[in-house]
Order: structure tokens, then sequence, then C-alpha cells
């Protein structure tokens, strides 16, 4: 069956087409990021206006790139939370509305289930069961996963979400929207360790992470005096060591305590080189494989969402296919990944 995905909950409009038989069939992002930059961050209502005018451009696109009509689209799956309400919701009902028109079923798939899964993807791809290390802009979870659908929350961030953590620092450097690819650019040309940062909760002994300290402490060094174009790159390579080193050892912790040989990295911050050359490294030393998505697949994009769907699919787990086939949709803005 070939799945559409559709994925519009925040500041990227993105489709693909995935064959449960054949894989990635083709896939296209738009990334609002220029539109947002003036703005120093997202703007929802203009988030929701460029995702409707983009969607039918990009799924024309992806068929064309596919070979294949909208009619061997066989099922439609679309992001329905968690995200910006305005723009699930042009996304859901471009997808709700396609699905009817193809009598075809709408999928509702949790964004984060994407990102979750996105590993998943690769040409030689992890195996169930898994510990996940979800960093995205909104979330910050360590993750059981013992199949499709079957998550425990092990741990999160109790304020600030890494990608979060990652963006206000660089907006404190007085770098632009969105922060963190562009304060590892910065700390790239930095040496860590001139100015010192605390590692928030390494040694708490659960798997809970802070960030807002550390953004804090980032504030500190700023406001103590005028700093120089080197003086912010060494902050900002003690900021992404701060940072990684506390994900990497708690991801590799949770490996430990259940046993498990697989991490799977996922959301935007897992492009993050640093963070993966850590998890690499110390994954090497504890005998544990780490997996990443695609470069192209960290951050938000189709491909996970119709990904997602297909496997929940071909586990059974769309009971309410046959309402979605009605017509109904809805999109929940707010939706912890537990409630699935
Ligand atoms: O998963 P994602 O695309 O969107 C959400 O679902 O949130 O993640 C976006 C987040 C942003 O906070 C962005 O600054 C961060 O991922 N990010 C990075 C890097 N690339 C993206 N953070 C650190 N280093 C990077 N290279
Ligand atoms: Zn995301």
């Amino acid at each position: 069956m070939i799945v559409l995905g559709i994925e519009t909950s925040c500041d990227e409009t993105g489709i693909a087409l995935y064959d449960t038989a054949r894989g990635l069939l083709a896939h296209a992002i738009h990334s609002q990021v220029t539109m947002h930059e003036e703005y120093g961050g997202v703007v929802p209502e203009l988030a929701s206006r460029d995702h409707i005018k983009r969607l039918a451009p990009l799924l024309a696109h992806v068929l064309a790139e596919a070979g294949i009509s909208k009619e061997a689209i066989g099922a439609v799956a679309y992001t329905a939370g968690p995200g910006l309400a305005g723009a699930l919701l042009t996304g859901a009902s471009f997808g709700a509305g396609l699905a009817m028109s193809l009598g075809v079923p709408a999928l509702p798939v949790h964004h984060l289930e994407g990102h979750l899964l996105s590993p998943l993807l690769a040409d030689d791809p992890a195996h169930f069961p898994f510990i996940a290390l979800l960093v995205s802009g909104g979330h910050t979870q360590i993750m059981c996963v013992e199949q499709v659908g079957a998550y425990e929350l092990m741990g999160e961030s109790l304020d600030d979400a890494a990608g979060e953590a990652f963006d206000k620092t660089a907006q404190l450097l007085g770098l632009g929207y969105p922060g963190g690819p562009a304060l590892a650019k910065l700390a790239e040309a930095g040496v860590a360790g001139r100015f010192k940062l605390p590692r928030p909760m390494l040694a708490s002994g659960d798997f809970n992470f802070s960030f807002s300290g550390l953004k804090t402490a980032v504030l500190t060094a700023v406001r103590a005096s005028a700093l120089a174009h080197q003086d912010q790159a060494d902050l900002a390579a003690e900021f992404q060591e701060a940072a990684t080193e506390v994900l990497a050892t708690k991801a590799l912790a949770a490996c430990r305590q259940r046993r498990l040989s697989t991490l799977v990295v996922a959301g935007g911050v897992g492009a993050n080189r640093r963070l993966r050359q850590r998890l690499d490294e110390a994954g090497k030393r504890q005998g544990v494989r780490v997996c990443y998505p695609a470069l192209a697949l960290c951050t938000d994009n189709g491909a996970m969402i119709a990904f997602a769907a297909a496997q929940r699919w071909l586990a059974g787990g769309y009971a309410a296919v046959e309402q979605q086939r009605a017509g109904g949709f809805a999109v929940r803005p707010r939706w912890p990944l537990q409630e699935l």
C-alpha cells in the first residue's frame, strides 16, 4: 500500500509517499525559516497560511517524482498533534479531504511517534526493543520502545526542551532563528572549558533533564562583560558540551538499566554533530549501536509521518479507520505520547 504522509505541525510543510512494499518513494519539504526569520521565531498565523499555499504544489511534486497518479494512494496520513493548532488543521483538513475524495482511509499520526520511528526508515534499520532519545524543539524524552505503539516514558525535561535551550541560548548570543544549527556552527570555532557552565541533573540518578538553568548561566555570562566574537564562540562551545554531555550520558545509562544494546536518536537536535560524536563514542565503549535517521529526516518531514502510519497500519493499530473513512478529523495541539 502507498501511504501519503503530510506534516504541518510547525514551520515545515512536509509531503512524502511511502510504499509498504518498496519503501520511501519520494519526499519533499518546504521550510518556512526565511519567512519567520525577521520575527525571531515562528508566527503561528503566518505558518498556517503558508502551509495552505504549499500543500497542493508539494503533493504534485512528490507524485511526479514517484511517477504515480494520486489514485495510486492507498491511505493518507497526517500529523494530528502535538503542534500549533492552526498549522495542524491545514494538514488535517487537506489530508482528510483528499482521503475522502479518493475513497481511502485518513490516518491521524502523533508527531513524536513519527520522529521516534524515523530511524527505522534507514537502509540498515534498528530492531525492537530499543531505547529512544527524542530531542526536538518541544520535547526531550528518553523512551523504552518495545514495539510499534508500546512506548514507556523513562524520563523527560522538567523545563525547557533541548532544542528550545539551543534556540534560546542562540538568541542570547545574538544569533538568528532557528538557533540550534547557528549555535552549533559558532561552537565549532570555539573552545569549550574557558567558560564553566553547569551539567544540570547529570548525577540526579534518574532520566530527567533540566535545561533552563543552563540557559540562565549563559545569560549571566553574557551580562557579565561585553563579549568579543571569540568569547561568544567559546561560550557556544561550552554550552554545546554541557547539553550534549547530559543527553548522551543519560541515554546510555537508560540502555544499561534496561540491558538494551540499541539506541535510536530522533528529533531536530539529533542533527547535532557533537551529540552524535559523543553518543557514537560512548555507545562503542558500551557495546550499544546508535541509530539515527538520515540527516534530511532529522527535522520535521512527511516521510516519518507516512512511515509511522504505515507501521501502525501493518500492526493493526488503526481500529478507528472506518470512522476516519466517514471524513471526520480532529487535531490535538497538546497530546502526550503515552496517551496513544
Ligand atoms: O524536530 P524538529 O525539527 O521540530 C520539532 O518538532 O520541534 O526540531 C527542531 C529543533 C530546533 O530547536 C532546532 O534549533 C534544533 O532542533 N536543531 C538543532 C540542530 N539542528 C536543529 N539543535 C542543535 N544542533 C543542530 N545541528
Ligand atoms: Zn518535530
